[in-house]
């Protein structure tokens, strides 16, 4: 059985003195921890997560990459800048970012393409609104957002790992129930088995209000591989409650 990911997504949240005390609980359980996991971060960050997490098994990310290589884009970061920050993974397309920053569908899989051409894993998020699952366009929103990014990414998008975000579900408290999950993540798989042969190995992973208390029933569907934590990666008991969840 493929190893379970669970990551956690800081948002902006944090400070130095902050972080390191989360992280030193966090790592404090990790030793019976068997799942891969890692924390996306602000970018500001970063080398503060390079110091800390040298040699651990937990990984780093960041929560947004440039769309270009270098140039005169002011406040924009690369993803060859992550990479010198030993960033393994990086969230493109946060339903926030599609939110207040109007990232397109385009614009995501483009942020993909930069992540993916600089070593790292590009962690793409896709999900619907409220609006949206009401009249019934769940599935027209997910494969849609999705093929922007198989479109672009050929035959590389074996190497991306998917996250099913529904935004109703996100920081609300309101989580899809498993089964809602489970049909979406199985529509994704579909679509990823039209895409490449190496489908059945990628992670898709499940974020909307995952907790120490949902982590479990969510996890067990078959087609989620892991967790997009929000609130519940702020707190290190609540995280590796999930982390266990997800190793066994
Ligand atoms: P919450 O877990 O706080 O709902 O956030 C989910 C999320 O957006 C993770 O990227």
């Amino acid at each position: 059985m493929k190893s379970k990911l669970i990551v956690g997504n800081w948002k902006m949240n944090g400070g130095l003195q902050a972080n390191s005390a989360l992280l030193s609980a966090i790592q404090s359980g990790l030793s019976s921890v068997t799942c891969r996991a890692a924390v996306c971060v602000p970018s500001p960050y970063l080398a503060q997560m390079q110091t800390l997490l040298v040699g651990s098994s937990l990984a780093w990310g960041a929560q947004d990459v440039s769309a270009h290589e270098s140039g005169a884009y002011t406040g924009e970061v690369s993803a060859s800048m992550l990479r010198d920050f030993g960033v393994r993974y990086c969230l493109v397309g946060h339903s926030e970012r599609r939110q207040y920053h109007a990232e397109s569908d385009t614009l995501v899989a483009t942020k993909a393409q930069r992540a993916l051409s600089a070593g790292i894993t590009p962690i793409v998020c896709v999900g619907e609104t409220q609006a949206e699952r009401a009249a019934g366009q769940t599935e027209a929103v997910v494969k849609r957002q999705l093929a922007a990014v198989i479109h672009a990414n050929g035959h590389c998008i074996s190497e991306i790992v998917v996250a099913y975000e529904p935004v109703w579900a996100i920081g609300t408290g309101l989580t899809a129930s498993p089964e809602q999950a489970q049909v979406v993540h199985g529509l994704l798989r579909k679509q990823l088995q039209a895409a490449t042969a190496q489908a059945d190995r990628m992670a898709i992973l499940y974020g909307g209000s995952m907790n120490a208390e949902n982590a479990a029933t969510l996890l067990a569907q078959p087609d989620v591989d892991g967790g997009l934590i929000g609130g519940a990666a702020l707190k290190a008991d609540d995280f590796l409650t999930i982390l266990a969840s997800a190793s066994r």
